[in-house]
């Protein structure tokens, strides 16, 4: 038998990637290795280490654009970086940030992500959200466009939440959280990502959710991880949140650091406890 029935893994051989391979992975047991890129070069590199699932985060805002958040990018730098990243990738299944305000509600949601899908090549859009978000989740998924909630520290709200904050510290946030989660799967949504979330709360999210999880500083028990690429290759500037690892070490090749993330999620060495947050 070939293709994703045969192994959860066998998608690394060359299988493209399907949310129905995520589920199965989650069910084997088997970490979703996923990173960001912005362009076709490095999303080639990724493709061909057999990274899972590949974000074009609105990130590039920070790492490629020099902004000090993502707020000021905008729909149309989203699909121009999302064509380049998707005339690269051959297996990595290709997410596409909604960037702010592009999303406020369910009829600019639809329009928005129609534009990622149809001109920019996306398979999934992300949007940050809450409970809030759950009709426009809704909308997208009753549209047929698979969706992965967004939820903890969500950077398009760092101006109204008090800056880049972990999530879910107290009581009544981890309340919030775990209802958030429930609210925004039971909208439609495919995929969770946890960011800067305890990695205790996280676990239990990871536990109580059907869909599958994936983490960014949330610890280990999760579904899968996610890490901005530049930060893997030592190239972001400014603070260097604790879960960031630099893989490009040791006269390491572009190449080998990208293969060396994917199988230190793998083989489950990243992320260690030192990279995760307490409550
Ligand atoms: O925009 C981005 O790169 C992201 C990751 C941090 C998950 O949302």
């Amino acid at each position: 038998m070939s293709g994703p029935y045969a192994s959860p893994r066998s998608g690394v051989s060359g299988s493209a990637m399907t949310l129905r391979v995520f589920r199965v992975l989650r069910q084997a047991g088997q970490p979703i290795v996923c990173l960001t890129a912005y362009d076709a070069s490095f999303a080639a590199i990724l493709d061909q280490a057999g990274i899972d699932l590949v974000l074009v985060g609105d990130s590039l805002g920070m790492v490629v654009q020099g902004h000090a958040s993502t707020v000021p990018v905008t729909l149309d730098h989203m699909v121009y970086h999302t064509t380049l990243v998707a005339r690269a990738l051959k297996r990595a299944w290709l997410v596409a940030d909604l960037p702010f305000l592009s999303y406020s509600d369910p009829s600019r949601a639809l329009a928005s992500a129609g534009r990622l899908l149809q001109e920019g090549g996306a398979k999934m859009v992300k949007l940050e959200g809450n409970a809030g978000q759950a009709a426009i989740v809704e909308a997208l998924a009753t549209n047929g466009i698979p969706v992965c909630a967004h939820l903890g520290l969500r950077p398009q709200s760092a101006y109204k939440i008090g800056g880049f904050r972990t999530a879910g510290r107290n009581r009544a946030e981890a309340e919030k959280m775990r209802e958030d989660a429930r609210r925004l799967e039971e909208a439609g949504a495919d995929l969770l990502l946890l960011e800067c979330v305890p990695s205790a709360l996280a676990a239990e999210i990871t536990q109580a959710s059907q869909v599958p999880v994936i983490g960014i500083g949330a610890g280990a028990s999760v579904d899968g991880q996610i890490l901005v690429l530049y930060d893997i290759l030592g190239l972001s500037q400014g603070i260097r949140p604790r879960f960031v690892e630099n893989f490009l070490t040791g006269g390491r090749s572009i190449e080998e650091a990208v293969k060396a993330y994917a199988d230190a999620v793998r083989n489950r060495t990243y992320p260690e406890p030192r990279h995760g947050f307490g409550s």
